[in-house]
């Protein structure tokens, strides 16, 4: 359990830098399972959950750990996998299953735990085993464990009923070993999609189309070792600009990707808040309050939903009433009862929120149910009056967000772990 107290009413100002993408690095080091010998991974944020696939990757043979001498950097030895991947971490963190692609490409045989549903869904993994299927692996559950067989996988044509993320990375990892091409239509366009095929195609991998809908990769025999870079965190840098905007701050944030923030832009702009992009940075302030806004949350390139609960904060403080609705995941309105006992004024009907804006929040104790919930209401305590006290049980924030008690302090939040 951490607690976290939050004195609220201050503007944020200043400057940040943006650590590099949580959701890029995840997918990225369960790829190394496919390339034997040393690779090299670059500003990678130090967070919970790389420190747990790092765990995972262990468990499975490798040598993984965090460079002592370079920060952000992290050293992958690959000479022996095994094809068990531990039950207590891949349950921990949903992101492990992604390993599933890498060991059954290069072992022929896979036996991952079915991760478990969490706060935000049950997140299923039915369309991961139905493109591994495509590939010509037989899929079984067993026990609570999915079992993958190949002696050698070929390459396929598949289509996703739902752009996923997770489904289209393991696809990506398996067919890149496969006998021939493969091509997934429907397949998710997130940036942390194009970090990965990069990663691949330094590797030796054959993936043409990553970013677009519909992927080609042409399987090739064997991958070498790569030294690679992962892309800046597109979530964290949208949660900053929303600090900055829910305490009517100043903020330039630096060290972005321009168009991997652009609903985030947008939506802000429609808002009336001050919004300008300078190449790698972007600049954020509100002085004299914003608009309501309505937003649907949809897979890349449009709003997304891991931006859903910090935009909800922001919109109880608009002028007027806002709806947000969530279409990707069935149960991310957790944070909706939280911000209510800070003062604000919101119904869910079904999937959309309808936010009536009020003037000021106040601060409240307060309980994080998810990750992204989680900056959610340490957004709202930042701009409430008085003090918000967070009860953080399941150690969310560390999960996702690299130093961000540093980094909010440094632009004059008073924000302290209290336990
Ligand atoms: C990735 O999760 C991200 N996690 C999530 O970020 C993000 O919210 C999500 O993509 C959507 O953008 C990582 O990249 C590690 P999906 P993923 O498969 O791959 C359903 C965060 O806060 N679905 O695109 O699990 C699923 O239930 C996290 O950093 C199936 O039905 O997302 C959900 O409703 C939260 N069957 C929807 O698709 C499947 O086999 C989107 O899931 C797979 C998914």
């Amino acid at each position: 359990m951490q607690k976290f107290l939050i004195k609220g009413n201050r503007a944020l100002k200043g400057e940040i830098q943006i650590s590099g993408a949580k959701n890029a690095a995840l997918p990225i080091l369960a790829a190394a399972i496919m390339l034997p010998g040393r690779s090299v991974i670059r500003n990678v944020p130090n967070l919970l959950d790389v420190t747990t696939i790092i765990r995972v990757l262990r468990a499975l043979g490798l040598k993984a750990e965090y460079s002592q001498s370079k920060p952000n950097t992290v050293n992958v030895w690959n000479y022996q996998v095994k094809h068990v991947a531990p039950y207590e971490l891949v349950t921990k963190m949903r992101a492990s299953f992604f390993v599933i692609g890498p060991i059954l490409a290069v072992k022929g045989l896979a036996k991952i735990p079915l991760p478990g549903g969490c706060a935000i869904g049950s997140r299923p993994v039915d369309i991961h085993i139905k493109g591994l299927e495509a590939l010509g692996a037989k899929v079984e559950l067993e026990h609570g464990f999915v079992i993958a067989k190949a002696d050698k996988l070929r390459g396929g044509k598949i289509y996703f009923d739902f752009p996923s993320v997770g489904a289209t990375e393991s696809v990506i990892m398996a067919a890149a070993l496969a006998d021939g091409e493969t091509v997934i239509e429907n397949a998710a366009r997130e940036p942390e999609i194009i970090d990965l095929a990069n990663f691949l195609n330094k590797a030796g991998a054959k993936i043409e189309g990553a970013g677009k809908e519909i992927i080609h990769i042409q399987g090739v025999n064997s991958l070498a070792p790569v030294d690679h870079a992962i892309i800046p965190d597109r979530i964290e840098a949208g949660t900053m600009m929303m600090a900055a905007a829910i305490t009517r701050g100043d903020m330039k944030i630096g060290g972005i990707v321009p168009e991997h923030i652009e609903a985030t832009v947008r939506k802000l702009q429609e808002s009336g808040i001050y919004v300008e992009l300078d190449g790698d940075s972007v600049r954020v302030k509100n002085d004299d309050g914003f608009r309501s806004v309505d937003v649907k949350t949809l897979p890349y390139p449009g709003f997304p939903t891991d931006m859903q609960p910090q935009f909800t904060s922001l919109l109880c403080l608009a002028k007027g009433t806002s709806v947000i609705t969530e279409t990707v995941f069935e149960n991310r309105f957790m944070h909706l009862q939280e911000l209510k006992r800070m003062g604000a004024d919101i119904r869910l009907e079904g999937q959309s929120a309808i936010i009536s804006g009020v003037e000021k929040m106040s601060g409240a104790p307060v309980r994080v149910p998810d990750l992204r919930a989680g900056a959610a209401l340490i957004l709202a305590g930042l701009a409430a009056e008085g003090e918000t006290l967070l009860e953080d049980r399941d150690h969310h924030i560390n999960r996702g967000y690299e130093k961000l008690l540093e980094k909010l302090s440094a632009l004059g939040a008073d924000i302290k772990k209290v336990s």
